[in-house]
């Protein structure tokens, strides 16, 4: 469809009714009149109703809705007949950046425009709000999705590449397990849990790894004794991480979203997440790495009963689920019976040496159960997405195989952009 150059969209503040219907003089006959407009609360059973089978596995966009409302982001639906036929969240991750998310249209009202209707609100919105850039992230098999970024002007900038790691299939060592005390108050607090030590400050939790021979780690600079220490870097040390981080990757996230790799946004990540430094024993900066707060989800792609390719679930009659990673003194074993669920994070934006990368990658498996114990949660799985152009996409599944680390290919996503000044 055409689209149309005087949208009252374009004349609204986002606070208001944004447009309808689009190009109402040349919608042909048998096309429906559509209103777009700004979400609200009571508009969740209908978005229920029309995105329970998106997918096959589903969908997250009702559960998200309330948070979506909440979270600042503009939520707009499309109705019909006064009926919510199609939804999308912008939020904004970083100063200057939109990112839209979660665009869905019921599927017997496709293929009539609605969608662009959403993403020009959208645009118009964001512009509004002096974005300078809007992203999305799309899955490199969604034609559909790339036909409409496409036709509003987006067009793809990168492609990320994504990995899980479930923490039960990994042969984690002793140095890499942290125990419950270990946590600091300051990585604690970030995860939600209390911390019984809660004394440590800055960069807290220390670990070493790819020392041990088991591991078929190449020695950094030639030297078996010089270890590789992983830490969580504080504000300031994410500003001397920038100019490293910013040779080989442009985005940081540790999830779906991601936003311009800038040293402001990086030092506002190592806040908010945990960004992860990677040292030689000389204290030479080897890799980064941007991991997320754990969250618990009630699935994980893999799994110990995950032998022919099915997503492992927990057992919904009461837990007879039981994961135990191969870990020091227990620390990562916990039952399904306890908090049901499995807890979760993301780690993304690695950059640096292979050794570092692959150090970065076991202390975070290694901090994931070591919250999982403490929240008596099931450990489930890392989820590690990186820029596919990236010299550590090339290297990450042999190098992490060869280091006793259980990577498996989960997909490859999209990321898209739309400049909005100029
Ligand atoms: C993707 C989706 C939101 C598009 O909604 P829509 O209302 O059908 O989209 P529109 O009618 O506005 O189409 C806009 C453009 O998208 C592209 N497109 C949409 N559906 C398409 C299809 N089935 N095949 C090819 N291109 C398609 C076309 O370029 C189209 O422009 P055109 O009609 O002028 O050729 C809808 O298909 C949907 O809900 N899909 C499932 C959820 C999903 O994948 N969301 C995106 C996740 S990133």
């Amino acid at each position: 469809m055409a689209r149309s150059g005087d949208s009252p969209a374009h004349e609204t503040t986002p606070s208001t009714v944004s447009h309808s219907p689009r190009d109402a003089s040349s919608k042909p006959a048998g096309r429906p009149d559509v209103l777009v407009r700004r979400a609200r609360l009571e508009d969740e059973p209908h978005i229920r109703a029309f995105t329970q089978n998106t997918f096959e596995w589903g969908d997250y966009v009702a559960d998200a809705f309330s948070e979506w409302l909440q979270s600042g982001s503009d939520v707009y639906v499309a109705e019909v007949d006064g009926i919510p036929v199609g939804v999308t969240c912008v939020a904004y991750p970083a100063e200057g950046e939109a990112w839209f998310q979660g665009i869905r249209v019921k599927a017997d009202l496709r293929r009539m425009g609605i969608a662009s209707m959403l993403t020009e609100t959208s645009i118009a919105g964001a512009r509004e709000r002096g974005a300078r850039v809007s992203r999305a992230n799309i899955d490199s098999d969604n034609y559909r999705s790339q036909g409409l970024a496409k036709t509003m002007g987006f067009r793809q900038v990168s492609r990320i590449s994504e990995f899980t790691v479930p923490l039960a299939g990994c042969l984690l060592s002793e140095a890499d397990v942290l125990s419950k005390d270990q946590l600091t108050s300051a990585d604690a607090s970030l995860a939600g849990v209390e911390s019984d030590a809660g004394i440590e400050s800055g960069a807290g939790i220390e670990s070493r790894a790819g020392i041990k021979s088991r591991d078929g780690l190449a020695p950094t600079d030639g030297n078996m004794h010089l270890a590789i220490q992983v830490t969580r870097a504080t504000p300031e040390e994410a500003g001397q991480l920038f100019d490293a981080a910013s040779k080989q990757i442009r985005y940081l996230g540790c999830e779906y979203v991601w936003i311009s790799l800038t040293r402001q946004n990086l030092a506002r990540a190592a806040t908010e997440e945990w960004l992860l430094v990677a040292r030689d024993g000389r204290g030479k900066t080897l890799a980064g790495g941007l991991m997320s707060n754990p969250y618990v989800e009630d699935h994980i792609h893999t799994g110990p009963e995950d032998e022919d390719g099915r997503d492992a679930h927990t057992d919904a009659e009461g837990g007879d689920l039981h994961v135990q990673a191969d870990a020091a003194e227990g620390h990562l074993h916990a039952h399904a019976d306890a908090e049901k669920g499995y807890l979760c994070a993301g780690l993304g934006s690695l950059f640096g040496t292979r050794e570092g990368v692959v150090a970065i990658i076991r202390h975070a498996l290694g901090l994931l159960g070591t919250q999982a114990a403490k929240r008596n949660i099931t450990p489930g799985e890392l989820f590690v997405s990186v820029e596919s152009e990236s010299p550590v996409a090339e290297e990450l599944l042999s190098n992490s195989r060869q280091a006793g680390l259980d990577m498996r290919e989960h997909g490859e996503t999209g990321l898209w952009e739309l400049r909005l000044t100029g």
